[in-house]
């Protein structure tokens, strides 16, 4: 595996590999491409594994992108672990790990965003104003300097899944988004980097958060669809976080493409759910699936 800084050092390398497949195979080359913050955990390792599953030559960008992170987020204390990293990205098959400082990606005067608009109205979009401009902005670019065929994405992260195709589309980028499924604590808590910030009794409770997602979709597939109902018996188990400092931000069951919220909940819409527990917010979501009795 090998490990660049620079965007020339990737062009370089990324030619080279591709060369040296194209000579054994005869073949174009199958890029693929994993984005990542770095402190790489269990979900992506699963992207990783499936991208040198299925492609040829496989890149894992490492970098913790300023643009995204809004004023009084945790950009600082962000962590950094690229020694534990790169060993993630090697075990799960990676065979170039591009990880830029910020003025490789951002030289001075860079004056340029893309901005996707409407998906990014709500839910994320409107807690953390700017960010998925930022995403959207260093994801256009890790494309332009990784020239993937394919790029994979958690749907851990739904709305920013449904952000990126649409940018990848817009704007016309030849790269097939694939969509990866979470990856789960065994007490149903979607892995996050941002898990470690926890406390213990706010781990404890951290769980409610899939569990309320669970309810929700368990009273859809018992034949209830009207969603101001769902919403309230899922809020019931977020009752149960009352002893730590809990705020619910939404908790929404929208279109899986357009991410607009329903008033009667659809089989294939997804739930969305984004809370702070003391000071780390944290995010899920789950797909409806079953429910063909109407209430
Ligand atoms: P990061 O949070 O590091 O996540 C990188 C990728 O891993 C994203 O596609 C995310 O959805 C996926 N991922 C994270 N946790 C996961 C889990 N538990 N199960 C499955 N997939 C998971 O998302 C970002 O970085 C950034 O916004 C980025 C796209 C790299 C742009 O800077």
């Amino acid at each position: 595996m090998e490990v660049v800084t620079t965007r020339d050092e990737l062009h370089r390398l990324r030619r080279e590999l591709a060369v040296s497949h194209h000579d054994k195979h005869f073949e174009r080359p199958l890029i693929g491409l994993v984005p990542t913050l770095g402190a790489l955990h269990a979900g992506h390792r699963a992207l990783i594994e499936r991208m040198a599953e299925e492609c040829d030559v496989s890149i894992v960008s490492v970098f913790v992108n300023p643009l995204q992170f809004g004023a009084g987020e945790d950009l600082e204390r962000y962590p950094r672990t690229l020694e534990l990293d790169l060993r993630v990205c090697q075990a799960a098959g990676a065979d170039l790990v591009y990880a830029p400082p910020v003025d490789e990606v951002y030289a001075d005067g860079f004056a340029t965003s893309v901005a996707v608009n409407k998906l990014t109205e709500r839910w994320c979009g409107a807690g953390r104003p700017g960010h998925f401009q930022g995403v959207t902005t260093v994801v256009a670019k890790l494309f332009n300097a990784c020239d993937p065929d394919r790029a994979y994405f958690g749907e851990k992260d739904y709305q920013q899944l449904r952000v990126v195709e649409r940018m990848t589309r817009d704007l016309e980028f030849n790269v097939e988004i694939v969509a990866c499924p979470t990856v789960r604590e065994r007490d149903g808590l979607a892995i996050s980097s941002r898990n470690q910030y926890l406390s213990a009794s706010e781990r404890d409770v951290a769980p409610r958060l899939h569990e309320a997602l669970e309810r929700l979709a368990a009273c859809f597939s018992g034949g209830v669809h009207d969603v101001k109902s769902l919403i309230v018996e899922a809020k019931h188990v977020l009752d149960e976080c009352r002893h730590v400092q809990f705020k619910l931000e939404y908790l929404a069951v929208v279109d899986p493409q357009t991410l607009e919220p329903r008033e009667r909940a659809e089989y294939g819409d997804r739930v969305l759910i984004a809370a702070s527990i003391g000071s780390t917010r944290l995010i899920d979501n789950l797909a409806l699936t079953g429910g063909e009795l109407a209430d």
